[in-house]
C-alpha cells in the first residue's frame, strides 16, 4: 500500500463533542492524523493541558496551521467557524445541526412567541451562505450526522440498495432524559428545542435512506416535501410534577415534538424527539419497506444484557449513556462510540479529506436536514398544518 497521507487537525470547541472527536481521531487508520490544537471560547485551556495539544487564542491562529478543522461549538456559531475554514480552503468537519436560526440579538426575544417564517428564512438564507462558501472553496462540509455512519443504519443501506427496496413508511426517535449542556436550553444559543437537537438524529437517517433508494434505483435521491409537526414544551406545563429525574431548566424551547414528513415519491416518515424520557438514551428507527423491515436500535442495543445485584458494585463502570441506575437489569454498550457510529464518520472524513473519497453524510443532506426542521417549526405553529419544504 502507497504511504498514508498525513494531515493536521484542529479542534474548535472544548465540551461534550468536542471529547468524542477527540477520541475518534485517535481510530482513524486510513490516513495519519495530528491533533495540532484546540481553539474555544471556553474550556480550551484546560481541554489543551489535558490532551499535551496547543491552545489557539483566534480561530485564525488555529486555521493557519492545519487542513481541517472540527466545528464542535454551540450550533449558534457553527456558520461562521464553517465558512471561516471553507475561505482558507480547509475541510471544515462540522457537528449537528449544520446550522439554524438564532434570534434577533435583542434582550428579550424568546423562542417560543416570534413568527417561525422567520426562522426559516433565516436559515435557509445561513444555509445558502454555507453552500456558496464550500462550492468556492477547495475543502468540503463533512457534515458530522453520526446517525448516517452508526452500522445498523449502514446495514439497511446495503439492504436497501442490494434489493432494490422501496421504504414506505419510516418511524423513528431520540429521546432521552435532558441534555446535559446549559445553553441547550436556550433557543439563542440552540435554534430551537427537541426538534432540532434531537430529532435531526433520526431525521437525518430517514432522508439518508430515502436518498440512498432513490440513487440506487434511478440515480436520483428521492427528497422530502412536506411536513406537519407538533411540539409541546411538558416540563414547563405549571402541572409538571418534577421529582428530579427529569431537566427541566428550558428557558424558550419545545421538549417533546413530532415530524410528519411526506416525500416527493408520496411515502413518509414519522420522527419523535424527546427530553422527557426516562431509562437511558433512546435511539432507533424502523424501517417498513415493500420487501423487507428493519428496527435499527442505536440505543439501547441488546449486545449485551446485564443483571447487577447492587448499585455500589457498579460504581466504577460506565454502562449506557444517561442510564438513571445501574442497580438490576441493563443493556450495557460494549463499545457505544461504534454503536453510535462516531469513529466511522470521522474515518470517511479523513478518507475524503486524504483521497477526496465521497462521503454520506454531505452538505446536502445537512441542509434538507435544517430546510425540514425549520419547516416543521412553521408548521407547529400552525397546529400541524402540512409546510411545503424547500430542498438542495
Ligand atoms: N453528534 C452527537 O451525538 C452530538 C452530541 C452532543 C452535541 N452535539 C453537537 O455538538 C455541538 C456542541 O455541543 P456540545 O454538547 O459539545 O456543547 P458544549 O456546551 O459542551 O461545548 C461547546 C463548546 O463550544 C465553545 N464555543 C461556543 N461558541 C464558540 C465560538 N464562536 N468560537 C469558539 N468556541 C465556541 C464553547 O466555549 C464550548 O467550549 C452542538 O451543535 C451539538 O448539537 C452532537
Amino acid at each position: 500500500m502507497s504511504e498514508k497521507k498525513k494531515l493536521r487537525c484542529g479542534i474548535v470547541g472544548a465540551g461534550f463533542s468536542a471529547s468524542f472527536h477527540y477520541e475518534a481521531v485517535g481510530k482513524v487508520y486510513g490516513t495519519e492524523v495530528e491533533i495540532v490544537g484546540v481553539h474555544a471560547l471556553q474550556g480550551a485551556e484546560q481541554y489543551a493541558a489535558k490532551r499535551g495539544i496547543k491552545l489557539f487564542k483566534t480561530l485564525d491562529a488555529l486555521l493557519d496551521e492545519v487542513d481541517v478543522v472540527h466545528c464542535c461549538t454551540t450550533a449558534s456559531s457553527h456558520e461562521e467557524v464553517t465558512v471561516a475554514a471553507l475561505k482558507r480552503d480547509k475541510f471544515a468537519i462540522c457537528e449537528k445541526p449544520l446550522t439554524g436560526y438564532f434570534g434577533d440579538g435583542s434582550e428579550g426575544f424568546r423562542g417560543d412567541n416570534f413568527p417561525k417564517t422567520r426562522a426559516l428564512e433565516h436559515a435557509l438564507g445561513s444555509i445558502r451562505r454555507m453552500l456558496a462558501a464550500e462550492k468556492a472553496s477547495k475543502g468540503r462540509i463533512l457534515y458530522a450526522e453520526n446517525w448516517v455512519y452508526a452500522p445498523a443504519i449502514q446495514k439497511e443501506r446495503e439492504i436497501i440498495e442490494k434489493t432494490g427496496a422501496q421504504v414506505i413508511f419510516m418511524h423513528g426517535e431520540e429521546a432521552h432524559s435532558g441534555s446535559h449542556a446549559k445553553t441547550y436550553a436556550y433557543w439563542k444559543f440552540s435554534g430551537g428545542g427537541t426538534m432540532i437537537g434531537k430529532g435531526c438524529h433520526p431525521l437525518s437517517a430517514a432522508l439518508y435512506l430515502k436518498m440512498v433508494e432513490g440513487r440506487a434505483r434511478d440515480g436520483k435521491p428521492i427528497v422530502p416535501a412536506g411536513v406537519s409537526a407538533r411540539t409541546h414544551a411538558i416540563t414547563r406545563l405549571p402541572n409538571f410534577r418534577d421529582e428530579g429525574h427529569i431537566r427541566c431548566d428550558y428557558f424558550d424551547i419545545d421538549d417533546v415534538s413530532l415530524m410528519h414528513v411526506v416525500f416527493t415519491d408520496g411515502t413518509v416518515a414519522d420522527i419523535f424527539a424527546s427530553d422527557v424520557v426516562l431509562g437511558g438514551v433512546h435511539n432507533w428507527i424502523e424501517v417498513a419497506a415493500n420487501n423487507h423491515r428493519s428496527i435499527c436500535n442505536i440505543n439501547p442495543s441488546t449486545a449485551m444484557q446485564t443483571y447487577n445485584a447492587l448499585e455500589a458494585n457498579f460504581k466504577d463502570i460506565y454502562v449506557v449513556e444517561k442510564i438513571g441506575t445501574k442497580q438490576g437489569w441493563s443493556n450495557p454498550s460494549p463499545d457505544e462510540d461504534w454503536f453510535t457510529g462516531y469513529p466511522q464518520e470521522i474515518e470517511a472524513f479523513y478518507r475524503s479529506a486524504a483521497y477526496g473519497e465521497p462521503v454520506e453524510s454531505d452538505s446536502r443532506l445537512a441542509a434538507n436536514a435544517i430546510s425540514t426542521i425549520y419547516s416543521a417549526y412553521v408548521s407547529a405553529e400552525r397546529n400541524g398544518a402540512e409546510v411545503a419544504i424547500e430542498t438542495f
